[in-house]
């Protein structure tokens, strides 16, 4: 992939008092799968909400690339004509996934048990994060790759011709371990089992289910064995994609963190494998209310209305980290504001995601004077109670939630802050600058 476009520098300066209501994007993981299983399912999928964020536009790409119809009826309003579980043809070229860890592991996990042959790529970030953590069990399936050292992109999946169903213990907490696992049983006769040892984002075998499979999820000594029977006739659906809680994080903290604010964030999605930051930030005394508390797709779904709040830090049980994995760099940034020090701990992936994200909120607190301390597993932020000074540019390593989580710190230090580049937001979040200052945020384009 070309590298990314010229750097966009943006700054967040203290803010007066946000208002209003934040209709936030659809959720990145449904939109992902929504995508994914459309183009596994024979007939017309319907999806509205989907986030038109680039990392899901490149998920729909790759599908059209394998064979099915992809077509945009309006704004977030999408239909999928796939090509049937097994149905996928060759690509002419290489995939290109851009930004997204789900979206290329999800896809190769989706190709692997059909005869095909597929070469990934991706941007310099996906390109060093690691691949092996897939094909070590999309091999069990009869797959073969070769791709770079450790497994990394860009490299070339071979589909198995005469595909094994496979029964996998994952070593990592990961939902798209999970995911590429399933989807690849999909294609493979009889049952695949995949057992993960803490649960994870559950979007796939909820969707899965909807889409007419047979899966199934048990608790057992070893973890939650989740079985799937595999070539099932998938039937076409409805899909209305529940707004993102990853997304909801940024605005919601923005309104605990500056007095005097209160905004309303209708339909948000509240799958208890994602609802780890709401939890954690009521215990830390904020004052965010659920109304309105419904299903909508599968999803439950709550309006949340959100108030500015001083927060107390406490411990995150690390059990709890799985349900929250994304929100840490915003969490970690409200922390420098709370009132005593917030322990994270169980959070490795973080240095793994699309940065190392201990290591980049970590640099960022410390230049602004606030103390963190680090390890391979933990961080803790020792809170300044309301008091952070600013006055730095962070480095967003080209990570969306990093961009976000120092421009909301601005939103509410003494002195403002900048970011080095906030082109990494439109992966998930295109319309946040629009959706913030319509909140009365003062965070502006540098340039501008
Ligand atoms: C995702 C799973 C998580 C998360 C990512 C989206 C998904 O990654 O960090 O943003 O949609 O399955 P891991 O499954 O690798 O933890």
């Amino acid at each position: 992939m070309a590298d990314h476009g010229t750097p966009i520098p943006m700054t967040a300066r203290k803010s007066p008092p946000l208002r209003g209501t934040a209709l936030i994007p659809g959720d990145k993981s449904v939109s992902h799968r929504a995508f994914i299983l459309g183009a596994l399912t024979v007939g017309e999928t319907h999806i509205t909400g989907l986030l038109e964020g680039q990392d899901v536009l490149d998920t729909g790409k790759a599908m059209a690339a394998f064979g099915a119809d992809i077509q945009r009826i309006d704004e977030g309003e999408w239909l999928v004509n796939g090509v049937g579980v097994g149905g996928f043809g060759e690509p002419e070229d290489i995939i290109d996934c851009g930004n997204a860890g789900t979206g290329v592991r999800l896809i190769m996990g989706a190709m692997a048990t059909t005869p095909i042959t597929t070469t990934f790529t991706g941007d310099a970030s996906l390109r060093s994060r690691p691949m092996g953590r897939i094909l070590d069990p999309l091999t069990l399936f009869g797959a073969t790759s070769v791709g770079r050292d450790k497994g990394m992109l860009p490299l070339t999946m071979v589909g198995a011709r005469d595909p094994m169903p496979a029964q996998y213990t994952s070593p990592v907490p990961s939902a798209q371990v999970k995911s590429a696992v399933l989807l690849a049983g999909l294609n493979a006769p009889g049952e695949t089992v995949l057992i993960e040892r803490e649960k994870t984002r559950d979007h796939t075998e909820r969707m899965l289910r909807g889409f007419g499979a047979e899966i199934e999820t048990v608790k057992t000594a070893q973890g939650y064995a989740i079985t799937l029977q595999g070539q099932p006739e998938l039937k076409p659906l409805s899909i209305a994609v529940p707004r993102d809680p990853s997304s909801a994080a940024f605005p919601i903290a923005a309104a605990l963190l500056v007095e005097g604010s209160e905004i309303l964030l209708p339909n948000i999605g509240l799958n208890p494998t994602r609802a780890g930051l709401l939890t954690t930030l009521l215990e830390m005394g904020a004052d965010i209310t659920y109304e309105n508390e419904r299903e909508e797709g599968g999803e439950p779904v709550a309006d949340l209305r959100v108030r500015a709040s001083q927060l107390r830090g406490i411990e995150v049980p690390p059990e709890r980290a799985p349900s929250m994995i994304d929100e840490y760099p915003i969490l970690s940034a409200l922390a420098a504001f709370a009132s005593g020090k917030t322990v994270m701990r169980g959070v490795k992936e973080l240095r793994v995601k699309e940065c190392d994200r201990i290591d980049a909120m970590a640099r960022g607190l410390e230049a602004m004077g606030v103390k963190v301390e680090e390890g391979e597993d933990f961080l803790i932020v020792h809170g300044q109670d309301g008091d952070v000074a600013g006055g730095i540019t962070a480095q967003t390593h080209f990570d969306h939630r990093i961009a976000m989580s120092f421009l909301c710190m601005g939103l509410a230090t003494v002195k403002p802050v900048s970011i080095d580049d906030a082109g990494a937001i439109a992966t998930s979040f295109p319309v946040f600058e629009d959706l913030m200052t319509g909140l009365g945020a003062p965070v502006a384009r540098d340039n501008c």
